[in-house]
């Protein structure tokens, strides 16, 4: 078998002499993220600086280092010192950076994060010990912020595709064997053997046989696939070639939502670049294995994740689910036996196949094995993209790494598991976050988002706003779900405007529940779940909504009045932003808010300093 080994030696040169490089180094974090955040206008300054001052440096765009609350962030190689990681840099502190650090000997430690490479300066953690990093073990998401994901070179210097290559020296049946030491189970929402899917997939008489990786990623608050594809395409693609020779598939397909252009870019550049070392097409290596892979891109409808829904759309026809059995393992994409796969599965088979399984499955528990990426959102003080050992507590997740509830705030929920998962109260804190203790608790583990609600939240607001969402995203096909969602829409509605009753109550729960049983697939048969378990955990508040015809968050327009408190200094600031013109009052004297013209935005509470404005 041709082995890749002429093209990693290159390519560990070129690695070795970036370390070892004279020139001062800039890595800007310039996924959606970073450039969301302005990465693209350091990138500017830096290459300005190097323009017009002559300045000596190279610049680098690389992928997401999760630590998205600081963004843009920028690692700065100065050789021969410890390199530093920089957070919430702007062009002018870029260039106060490059003038104090790189033309001077000031590290700007007042703009410092952490160091990089395990050194340490005064006060400044290494990377690994900075608290949002500390308990996190990062496999998956290695190479992100680290390596030019555009960078072919980068990718092999830091041993990949040796996955694959140790998977061509063996029997399609021995990688699955290996994928089963892992533990390995799917990671996008249901949790179900990935060794099991390939081996019924691999067992199914006839050819050709299909691979597609699912990375839709439809969850409002979700954003762990496309960081990974933006920050490090390869290791996905790799896991799916050692995915294809494990079944016997021929051809791969990814399906993407065309609302992630940045990574389907990266994707496109990765496959021209396997194509070009010989890693696709024929005789892959030289060994007896043929692939290829296509990107078909969705137009960004959740139920398309629906792996049923999936295959229809790339098929070109509408993205609707249908009955399984026959599971897509045995009849798939235009009738052949498929296995579909979530992104972050698939890069976790490049490791297992690279480090063997044991390494694997030493982190996690016994029945969730490995680590899990995570988007951790919401009222945290450190949002960002997380990758943890499985059986970690979501007290963990929430308090070490995302460091507490901001603006100093209480804890209310966590809603695991996207739009169809559950949110969790403070008593479930201590949950361990693996499948069975989070669907034991009315939640899911789904494909990884975490959105932290504080105590300004209101349950019934909370329930409404994921359930407006599956709703709204329903294909229509199956009546539990078209009808029922919307019935139960209707009914939280009657609940926020302080009309319903408390039949209305038991109606809602036992909707939920006729929803969940009837639905055709996972999305009617989770969309309840936020409803479901905010009324296990929430009643009393679904109760003073009804009984008391009152919102205890202060959230509920219909059941809320703003008031102006002695407090008030007379600044003007609420009046003049109120877009009802419903507050009044002269320059440094109280204010009042006209109940009636109060649209109840809250624009006025938000902008007082004074905390002047009460909602009763
Ligand atoms: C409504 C709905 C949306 C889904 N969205 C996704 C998605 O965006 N990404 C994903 O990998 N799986 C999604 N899934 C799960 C997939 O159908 C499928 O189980 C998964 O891709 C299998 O891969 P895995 O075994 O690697 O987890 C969704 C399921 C449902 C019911």
């Amino acid at each position: 078998m041709r082995t890749l080994d002429a093209l990693r030696q290159e390519a560990t040169q070129t690695w070795q002499a970036l370390e070892q490089e004279t020139r001062p180094r800039v890595l800007v974090g310039a996924a959606t993220c970073g450039r969301a955040a302005g990465a693209l206008a350091v990138i500017e300054a830096v290459e300005k600086a190097r323009r017009e001052r002559g300045l000596e440096v190279l610049v680098t765009e690389v992928g997401c280092l999760g630590l998205c609350c600081m963004e843009p962030v920028v690692t700065v190689y100065k050789p021969g010192r410890p390199a530093i990681l920089y957070g919430n840099v702007t062009p002018p502190v870029m260039n106060e950076i490059l003038q104090r650090w790189l033309l001077g000997d000031d590290p700007c430690l007042d703009r410092a994060i952490a160091t990089v490479n395990g050194d340490r300066l005064d006060g400044i953690p290494p990377f690994h010990e900075h608290p949002m990093l500390k308990a996190q073990s990062r496999l998956i998401l290695r190479n992100c912020g680290v390596i030019d994901p555009t960078n072919f070179h980068h990718y092999l210097a830091r041993g990949g595709y040796l996955g694959l290559e140790n998977a061509l020296r063996m029997p399609p049946e021995m990688v699955i064997e290996q994928v089963k030491r892992s533990g390995l189970r799917g990671r996008g929402g249901a949790g179900f053997p990935t060794w099991r899917k390939w081996q019924l997939c691999r067992e199914v008489p006839g050819s050709p046989k299909y691979i597609i990786c699912n990375a839709d990623e439809g969850d409002p608050g979700a954003f762990m696939n496309r960081a990974l594809l933006e920050g490090d395409p390869h290791s996905m693609l790799e896991g799916m070639l050692i995915a294809g020779y494990a079944i016997g598939a021929s051809k791969g397909y990814i399906y993407i939502r065309a609302e992630y252009p940045l990574a389907v870019q990266r994707l496109r550049t990765a496959i021209s670049q396997m194509r070009e070392a010989g890693l696709l097409g024929e005789h892959i290596l030289d060994s007896s294995f043929s692939f290829d892979i296509e990107i078909r891109e969705g137009a960004g409808a959740f139920v398309c994740g629906e792996e049923t829904a999936l295959i229809a759309s790339i098929e070109g026809r509408r993205g609707m689910p249908r009955p399984r059995p026959p599971f897509p393992a045995q009849s798939g994409l235009w009738g052949r036996p498929t296995v579909i796969n979530n992104v972050e599965t698939l890069a976790a088979v490049s490791h297992i196949l690279r480090d063997g399984p044991d390494s694997y499955a030493r982190l996690g528990t016994s029945n969730a094995r490995g680590t899990k990426t995570f988007s951790l959102a919401g009222k945290v003080q450190r949002t960002g993209l997380i990758e943890v050992p499985l059986g970690i507590t979501l007290r963990q997740i929430i308090f070490d790494i995302g460091g507490g509830i901001a603006e100093g705030r209480a804890f209310k929920a966590v809603q695991t598991g996207g739009p169809s998962g559950g949110c969790l109260p403070a008593s479930h804190l201590d949950t361990p976050v693996d499948y069975e203790s989070l669907t034991a608790a009315g939640s899911i583990m789904g494909s990884g988002g975490l959105v932290v609600m504080d105590d300004r939240n209101c349950a019934v607001d909370i329930a409404h706003y994921f359930l407006s969402f599956t709703q709204a995203e329903s294909c229509g096909k199956c009546p539990p779900c078209r009808v029922g969602t919307q019935r139960m829409l209707w009914i939280l509605e009657s609940i926020q405007a302080g009309t319903a009753t408390m039949e209305d109550l038991d109606l809602l729960e036992s909707l939920a529940q006729t929803v969940k049983a009837g639905s055709l697939c996972g999305l009617g048969q989770t969309a309840p779940n936020p409803v479901l378990t905010t009324l296990r955990y929430f009643r009393s508040e679904y109760e003073a909504h009804v009984r008391d015809r009152r919102c205890p968050a202060g959230v509920c327009r219909a059941l809320i009045t703003y008031r102006i408190t002695d407090e008030c200094t007379g600044c003007t600031l609420c009046a003049r932003l109120c877009p009802m013109g419903a507050i009044s009052g002269q320059r440094k004297q109280k204010h009042v808010i006209d109940p009636n013209r109060c649209e109840r935005c809250g624009a006025c509470l938000d902008a007082c300093s004074y905390r002047a404005i009460v909602v009763n």
